[in-house]
């Protein structure tokens, strides 16, 4: 008995005098003391040896003695910060973790472009209303109701009155603006516009379009080529070539239209230009002296320029995109590969 009390009393010296520093070592404490084939273990075994009477009294100090050394494992084992074995818990020289920021849609960052650089001319934004009358979007642009033009814009007409209507162009904003008759006047309206087209790769029933107006005394044709020369320039480079059709809208006068040399097979001719190597950008004109009268402006004394884009058309040539419904379907692995830097 006296054996067994001298070897529990070295069990706990033992116990008290090992030094863990770490999740090894801890390990180590565990296997020598507590483990299948460790000390207290052995110590247990002597118990054969323990004279019948006293078998009580050593049983009891072996289950204190275990007590102890599993007392003892809990402390240390919770003395054991993460720190000391997995190194620094918080880093924070470590990148933090990157949030997921939304990006803008590529119509916005197109518009955006063409806000900007016409901005460099002097040109200020304009907007106005989605809804609009037959006299804004139509009859002031010299479009009478009877007037076989109107048929160029397939119209969606408001139920409750006919003369109500989605606005098929932003030409509305810009007789808004004649009409406050602050000249000159120099703006372009983006905004979205509405027709009436069975929905397909190259046509949709809405899209958006930057149109620019320039009303002073003495404006002429060679102002309007010069600033949209400058808008293709800044938009698509250097090398991109620029040609002008004459064309007919009822409220210019002349009218053109503009082409771009072909920027997916550099002119040489593929199906995105038809093999012609030219693309049609936009649609432009002296504005049409009845549209200035319409307005209450001296069509004697002032002249003016206009233009429309449609604005998907310069984003999918600009990016190559080849079906106009990717625009609307707000798919994120599409919208994704577009940054704000244009
Ligand atoms: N409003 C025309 C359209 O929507 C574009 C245009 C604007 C053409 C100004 C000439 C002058 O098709």
């Amino acid at each position: 008995m006296d054996v067994l009390i001298n070897q529990i009393e070295a069990f706990k010296q033992e116990i008290n005098a090992f030094n863990v520093t770490d999740k090894t070592s801890l390990e180590e404490f565990r296997i020598k003391f507590l483990g299948t084939k460790g000390l207290l273990k052995s110590l247990m075994g002597e118990m054969k040896n323990v004279p019948v009477e006293q078998k009580k009294e050593a049983g009891q100090l072996l289950n204190e003695c275990k007590q102890f050394a599993e007392a003892r494992f809990e402390e240390l084992s919770s003395g054991l910060s993460d720190h000391q074995d997995n190194g620094p818990a918080l880093d924070l020289t470590l990148p933090g973790t990157p949030m997921n920021v939304g990006g803008r849609h590529p119509i916005s960052l197109i518009q955006n472009k063409i806000i900007s650089i016409f901005a460099r001319l002097g040109f200020a934004v304009a907007e106005g209303p989605e809804m609009e009358d037959d006299w804004h979007n139509f009859s002031a642009l010299n479009l009478p109701e009877d007037h076989p033009a109107r048929d160029m814009q397939d119209t969606f007409y408001l139920h409750k009155s006919p003369d109500w209507l989605l606005r098929t162009h932003t030409s509305s904003v810009q007789i808004r603006e004649m009409q406050n008759k602050q000249l000159p006047l120099r703006i372009i309206c983006p905004g979205r516009v509405y027709r009436n087209e069975t929905i397909s790769a190259r046509a949709h029933c809405f899209f958006h379009q930057v149109e620019g107006l320039y009303i002073a005394e003495d404006v002429s044709f060679a102002d309007l080529k010069q600033t949209l020369y400058f808008f293709v320039k800044e938009m698509f480079g250097e090398d991109v070539k620029v040609r002008f059709r004459p064309s007919y809208f009822p409220f210019t006068e002349p009218s053109a239209e503009m082409d771009i040399s072909c920027l997916i097979c550099g002119g040489g001719g593929c199906s995105v230009c038809k093999r012609t190597g030219w693309v049609e950008i936009l649609g432009c004109g002296m504005v049409h002296p009845a549209v200035l009268d319409n307005c209450g402006i001296d069509s004697s004394k002032y002249t003016g320029f206009a233009f429309g884009m449609g604005i998907e058309r310069i984003t999918m040539l600009k990016y190559q995109i080849k079906d106009l419904r990717l625009f609307s379907e707000n798919d994120l692995r599409f919208l994704r590969q577009f940054s704000d830097a244009v």
